[in-house]
């Protein structure tokens, strides 16, 4: 048979690898996706039946990133967002969202998983007054980062950098918090810093043995980290209100009555000064 795949899309998928499971992909696999593999469904239903609210906190994870959006787009009037760790396309992709509230939102995604890439297309649907941009990068390369989001960002002007449930994939919290200071140097006074990340501090039975399980199955490797590691990645910048919660509990619509369980999984989001 002729092979008729473009040589670059020859080169992303020759990159995925189906026999090891893969984090983005499991990830969908919980948001009940249909672009993961046999051997990610399986370490995925594993990591449910030690931890079973992981679903919960795939969900809910999205969720705070819905209302984050919402509200720096809304009602911040911010206008440029870098999207690292993106995972796969779902629902209400950060541009949907922002775009939504401003058209003329640009938006660069930052992923290292070749099935993300393979996926980016599903990104890109910018409305026609704004931008979406893709970059296959990894986030142990901010420097790198920074380079490629002109000219798609205006680094002059206020970015909403999120990292959501990556810098947990970042083992050493040195390195995780030199990324996430580099990245905030690059963008000035009035930008935003938003993150989730694990930790075994917000109950989630199971977690911590789910997440050793997942570190001998699966890629790339996790670790939960406490209030305080947490809370030192935002140092420096003015922490919005509520602070530092279960990303459930990040200013939850009261039109849904105000209440979240919670999950365990921080949530943050920091002005710079
Ligand atoms: C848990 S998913 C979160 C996806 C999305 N941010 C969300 O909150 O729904 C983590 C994503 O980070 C990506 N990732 C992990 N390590 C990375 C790295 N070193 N550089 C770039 N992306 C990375 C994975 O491929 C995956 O898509």
């Amino acid at each position: 048979m002729e092979l008729t795949q473009p040589a670059e899309e020859r080169h992303v998928t020759e990159r995925i690898r189906t026999d090891v499971a893969h984090n983005a992909r499991v990830w969908n696999h919980w948001l009940g996706g249909k672009d993961n593999y046999a051997v990610d469904r399986a370490v995925g239903d594993q990591v449910t039946g030690m931890y079973p609210s992981i679903g919960e906190v795939a969900r809910a994870d999205r969720a705070f990133l819905g209302r984050v959006v919402r509200h720096l787009g809304g009602e911040l009037g911010v206008r440029q967002f870098l999207d690292i760790g993106t995972g796969l396309p779902t629902v209400e992709n950060t541009h949907e969202v922002a775009q939504r509230i401003a058209p003329e939102t640009r938006i660069v995604y930052v992923d290292n998983d070749p099935i993300v890439l393979a996926h980016a297309r599903a990104l890109l649907t910018s409305s026609p007054e704004g931008a979406t941009e893709y970059i296959d990068a990894d986030a142990h390369d901010p420097e790198r980062i920074i380079r490629s989001v002109e000219p798609t960002l205006d680094l002059k002007r206020p970015v909403a950098v999120m990292m959501l449930g990556i810098l947990n994939f970042i083992m050493d919290t040195n390195e995780a918090r030199s990324i996430v200071r580099q990245l905030m140097d690059a963008v000035p006074s009035g930008s935003y810093l938003v993150l989730t990340h694990p930790t075994l501090e917000l109950g989630g039975e199971g977690n911590a043995a789910a997440m050793r399980f997942w570190n001998e199955n699966a890629t790339p490797p996790i670790t939960a980290r406490s209030g305080e590691e947490f809370t030192s990645f935002l140092e420096g910048l003015e922490i919005l209100e509520p602070g530092i919660v279960s990303c459930s509990r990040w200013r939850v619509d009261p039109a849904t009555g105000g209440e979240a369980a919670q999950v365990a999984q921080f949530g943050a989001v920091g002005r710079k000064p």
